[in-house]
């Protein structure tokens, strides 16, 4: 592990680097009041248990810590059953297998459009270039909103997740009042755009997605245009930054390993296998939240209701009680039973799109680049919080 680290500047707060938590699968910080579960087994009895670990952590939010105003009506990922099944019933309706299998051709014609503008351009740097523009390209199509309007998502997008702060493990979780203000103004700024063109919609209905979300019934109800902004909110928010990292990640692992690399120029059948692998190394969302209903005995630890308890997918995949030599990347792990996609009721709706985009753009990629390489002179950036796994900047040769 150290010669990775050290080779692509990975900062120390991903903690996953230094091997199992000393303090166990179930840690209580004191300081910050909340729990935190690294462990595998651990994980898996959390999201199989939307009863005790509830995704609505705003319940247990401080009522002055809580955003004015905020709605979280269909804002899928913080809702509990029976209302989330009612809603992943309606969104799954619209947002189906085969609407994300036909993407594949405009998948691959806009990875060759961004791969010949770069050649234009000279230089290739991969996330400026097609791990950050293709996912936005894709979810802004397939939502019907301009994808010229792209910057505006990444503006959102950056303040949403705080890119640009250096944050230790412990500051994590202390949001100063200005963060919170302008994550607000980036909210109400995003909800009001998507309001727009949900409203257009019902006007006049076109070929897109967020024509199938407004039209979209099930047991004869529809979704109020609230719950259809919220819902691309998400689309937009998990779907892209997610599958950035993703695509980033996969390169990287391809020039620290290249026999991976040979082999799947080799046999491009190697390709989805070498993504679940990334998935796993470098967990790209690597924590969720959630708040316990009632009392809960989790690896040998007692945790009292209404506590927030953070699940660290990350941790939990390097877990040696799950995974043999966790910190070796090895694709021919079979099964793979990663956790960066979730489990259970919220298992990510998107997993098939951002497999898809990663096995296209790879594809792709090998067929236009002799070596997929790092530049030895302008060295790789790392995403700095712990919350997620990726690289930032990647030039390659
Ligand atoms: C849920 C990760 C790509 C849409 C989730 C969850 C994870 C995740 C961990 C579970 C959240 C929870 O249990 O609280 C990822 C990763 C991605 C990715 C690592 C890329 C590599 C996408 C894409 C889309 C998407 C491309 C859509 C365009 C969603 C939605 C949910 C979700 C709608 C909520 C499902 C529910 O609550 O029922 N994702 N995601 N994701 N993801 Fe993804």
């Amino acid at each position: 592990m150290s010669d990775i680290v050290e080779r692509y500047n990975i900062p120390e707060q991903h903690f996953w680097l230094h091997g199992p938590r000393a303090g166990g699968p179930v840690e209580h910080n004191a300081a910050a009041g909340m729990w935190n579960v690294y462990g595998y087994p651990e994980l898996q009895e959390i999201l199989g248990d939307p009863a005790t670990f509830s995704s609505n952590v705003l319940r247990i939010t401080p009522e002055d810590q809580k955003p004015e105003g905020l709605s979280l009506e269909g804002f899928i990922t913080q809702i509990d059953p029976p209302e989330h099944g009612k809603l992943r019933k309606l969104v799954s309706s619209a947002f189906t297998r085969k609407v994300v299998a036909d993407l594949e051709p405009r998948i691959a014609a806009v990875t060759h459009e961004l791969l010949d503008e770069a050649r234009e351009r000279g230089g290739f740097e991969l996330v400026r270039d097609l791990a950050y523009p293709l996912p936005v390209i894709v979810i802004a199509e397939l939502l019907g909103v301009p994808s010229s309007d792209r910057g505006l998502f990444k503006q959102w997008a950056d303040t949403l997740f705080r890119q640009d702060t250096k944050v230790s493990f412990d500051e994590l979780f202390e949001r100063r009042p200005q963060d919170r203000e302008t994550t607000m103004k980036s909210w109400w700024e995003m909800s009001a755009y998507l309001a727009g063109h949900a409203a257009e919609r019902r006007r006049q209905p076109r070929a897109d997605l967020l024509t199938k979300l407004v039209e979209a019934e099930v047991d004869g109800e529809r979704l109020p245009d609230e719950q259809v902004v919220n819902f691309a909110i998400v689309l937009l928010l998990a779907g892209h930054v997610t599958t950035t990292m993703l695509l980033g990640n996969t390169v990287l692992a391809l020039d620290a390993f290249p026999e991976h690399q040979e082999r799947a120029r080799a046999d491009r059948a190697a390709i989805p296998a070498i993504i679940e692998e990334s998935l796993r190394f470098f967990t790209p969302f690597a924590l969720l939240a959630r708040a316990t209903t009632r009392e809960a005995r989790l690896g040998g630890v007692t945790i009292p209701a209404d506590q927030t308890v953070l699940v660290w997918l990350g941790a939990a995949n390097r877990d040696p009680r799950q995974f043999t030599d966790p910190d070796v990347f090895d694709p021919d792990r079979d099964p793979n039973p990663h956790l960066a996609f979730g489990r259970g009721i919220h298992f990510c709706l998107g997993a098939p799109l951002a497999r898809l985009e990663g096995r296209v753009a790879l594809d792709i990629l090998l067929d236009r680049f002799d070596h997929l390489r790092t530049d030895p002179d302008d060295p790789v950036v790392f995403m700095p919080m712990p919350t997620m796994t990726g690289v930032r900047r990647l030039p390659l040769v």
